[in-house]
Order: C-alpha cells, then sequence, then structure tokens
C-alpha cells in the first residue's frame, strides 16, 4: 500500500476530542452499582406514551423518516406559538449548533462563547475552520456578557450563550442579557443555548424564546435529551428568524431525524404535565443536593439547570476517583473542577457522603 494518505484538512488536526460522560456500570459481584451522573441526563424512564409511539413506528424500520419532521414542527409550532417558518430541527441540539456554524462560520471568521462551557462549542467551531475567541467566565463562574460583547469584531459571526451554562449551572438574567444583546451588531447571531430550559426557577433568567420575538439575531437551541429524556434518541431544534431557520434546514442532514426520535418528542410534548412533575421532583433534589454541599463547607454556585459544580482544582480527579470507587460517576474537568448531575435520590445520596468525607481531609 502507498505511505502517502489522503489529504484531510488541517483543521481537524487539533481539534479536541469529545469526552463523553462515563458510562455507569451494573454492580461487580459485591460491589457498588456504578450510577451514572456524568451526562446530565434525566434518571426517568421514557414518559407515558412515549414507548408506545415509538413501538409503533419501530414496525416502519423499513422506510426513511419524514425528512421535514412535520408532526414535530407543527407540535412545536403550537407549542411555542412561532410560525414554522422560524423552526429547524436536528441530530441533538449539538447538531443544531453543528449546523449554525457551517451557516454562518468559516476560515477567517470568530466564534465567541464563555469558557469553560459545552465542550462541543469548540470542537464544530474547529471543525468550520472558523477560530474561536474564549472568554473567561467571572470568578463567581458566570459568563462576562460585558468581555463577551468587547470581544465581538468585524469578524464574529456568531455568539454562543449558554443558559443555564454547561458545567457551572449558572445563568445569565433578563437585564444583562438585554443589555449585551444591545451591544451586539445586528449581523451576528447569537445562539442562546438553552437544553436545560426546563430546569430553571429564577424568574429573572429569560425565556430565550421572548428575547427571540424581539430580535431578528437571536437564535434559540433546545433540546429532547435533558428534561424530556430523550437523549438517546438524539431530537433537538432551534427557534430562529425565517433566514437562519432557512439556513438550517439546508445545512441538514438529511433525515437526520428518525422517526423513532420524532413520534417519541411529540409524545413526550404531550405528556407535559408528567413532565412538569418529574421535572420539579429534579428540582427539589437539586436544593437538597445544593444545601447539603454547602452545609459540609463547600462553595457552589447557583445552579438552574440539573447538575452541580465544585470547583476542585488539582483535587478534581482524586474527588473523582472516589465518588467511582463509591458508584457514582461523575464528570472530571482535570485541574478545574467536576460537575455532577442531579440524579436518583440515592446516587445524590452516595455523592453527598463522599463530598462530606472529602471535604474533611481537605
Ligand atoms: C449546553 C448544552 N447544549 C447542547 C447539548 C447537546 O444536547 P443534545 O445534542 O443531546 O441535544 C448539551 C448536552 O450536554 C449541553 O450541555
Amino acid at each position: 500500500m502507498s505511505e502517502t494518505s489522503p489529504k484531510l484538512r488541517a483543521e481537524l488536526e487539533r481539534i479536541p476530542t469529545y469526552k463523553p460522560g462515563k458510562p455507569g456500570k451494573p454492580a461487580a459481584a459485591g460491589g457498588p452499582v456504578a450510577y451514572k451522573l456524568s451526562s446530565n441526563e434525566n434518571p426517568y424512564p421514557p414518559l407515558p406514551g412515549v414507548l408506545e409511539s415509538v413501538s409503533a413506528a419501530a414496525c416502519d424500520f423499513n422506510r426513511y423518516p419524514d425528512m421535514a419532521c412535520t408532526g414535530l414542527m407543527n407540535e412545536l409550532s403550537d407549542r411555542f406559538g412561532v410560525p414554522l417558518s422560524d423552526l429547524a430541527t436536528g441530530t441533538g441540539s449539538v447538531g443544531v449548533a453543528q449546523q449554525l456554524i457551517q451557516a454562518t462560520s468559516g476560515p477567517g471568521d470568530e466564534v465567541i462563547y464563555a469558557w469553560r462551557s459545552f465542550e462541543a462549542y469548540p470542537i464544530i467551531t474547529q471543525i468550520s475552520g472558523a477560530s474561536s475567541v474564549q472568554v473567561p467566565l467571572t470568578a463567581g463562574d458566570v459568563h462576562d456578557l460585558d468581555a463577551m460583547a468587547d470581544a465581538i469584531t468585524d469578524r464574529t459571526r456568531l455568539v454562543f450563550v449558554c443558559n443555564p451554562n454547561n458545567p457551572t449551572g449558572t445563568a445569565v438574567r433578563r437585564a444583562e442579557l438585554e443589555r449585551f444583546l444591545d451591544r451586539v451588531p445586528a449581523d451576528v447571531l447569537v445562539v442562546l443555548d438553552e437544553a436545560y430550559r426546563e430546569f430553571i426557577r429564577d424568574p429573572e433568567v429569560p425565556d430565550g424564546v421572548e428575547l427571540y420575538r424581539k430580535r431578528a439575531n437571536v437564535c434559540v437551541l433546545r433540546t429532547f435529551s435533558k428534561a424530556y429524556g430523550l437523549a438517546g434518541l438524539r431530537v433537538g431544534f432551534a427557534i430562529a428568524h425565517e433566514p437562519v431557520a432557512a439556513a438550517l434546514r439546508k445545512t441538514a442532514v438529511p433525515f437526520g431525524v428518525s422517526q423513532l426520535a420524532q413520534e417519541a418528542a411529540i409524545a413526550s410534548l404531550r405528556a407535559e404535565d408528567e413532565l412538569l412533575g418529574r421535572v420539579g421532583s429534579l428540582v427539589c433534589e437539586r436544593t437538597r443536593v445544593v444545601d447539603a454541599l454547602r452545609a459540609q463547607g463547600w462553595t457552589v454556585p447557583e445552579t438552574q439547570a440539573n447538575f452541580v459544580w465544585l470547583r476542585l482544582g488539582e483535587s478534581t480527579v482524586p474527588f473523582a476517583q472516589a465518588c467511582e470507587e463509591h458508584g457514582v460517576v461523575i464528570r472530571p474537568f482535570p485541574g478545574e473542577g467536576v460537575r455532577v448531575t442531579v440524579g436518583e435520590a440515592e446516587a445524590n445520596d452516595i455523592f453527598l457522603k463522599v463530598a462530606e468525607a472529602f471535604r474533611r481531609e481537605l
């Protein structure tokens, strides 16, 4: 075989690899069950009606899905009171985020986002050939919106605001977000990534859809992976004004959203009462976990998501190892901190016990 390999794009060379949360494991003989608190998933089984819809759709595997996602688009249009022309679906909201970058940015362009934030942003930016401009979070682990606005240049094409932010859980409020949006030029797209929207309880954190209604350059990203519990089926969507939504429909992988995902998303939207009950229980668990951590002496940033952030610095990896030894898998960011999903009460209890013991040793 020839020694020469096909030419690949140079941009790919420095792309960081996406690290998925480590999977949980069944209990080894005599060992603890490994609960997975590493990917911000929902611990509940599918909502009522979802399995039935998915099972019915499974009989038609031999057919391609509805490429236009007609049923789901109609449901979303009613649910959010937005025209169909302003909606686009994709393979998870990360898929839609990648399409947004493809539609706006290429070599020579800049994409701004806070750091640390969702780890897919640097990857999808680099794939497009655009440059990342990472703006450090404030000392309180919140988006520094003034610094982000200052970072905008005539090369900026897109700004992500992850609200609440993954992995810190912190959210930006209406007044500061509006002030920031006032400073963003009209030809720069602002993507409000609201993957955890349903878990927000602070009334001052705005619903991005309100902001989209007033501003032509705002796009809202949502997902069925978190509160709706459909992470494994890969479906997310954007609400954006027509030119942006149309660009998303152009850049979509044809037939990317399976019929199973479409049916499951529709059934989940129709089970909203049950969904809100489950989210309410997770939010109560979140309060219990945060209160207990603070009582143990930890500094925990105010979280509006289904996870908590502990800035552990050099103790990050040993802390994650201690959790794993006791049966909970969490998400370490070595040298920085750990992100721990609020999951089943038993799993949260184990995490709290490990945190308490670890704290005493610090
Ligand atoms: C902030 C944020 N946005 C988007 C996503 C992507 O979710 P999905 O592609 O499953 O919709 C995640 C997942 O962890 C996330 O944390």
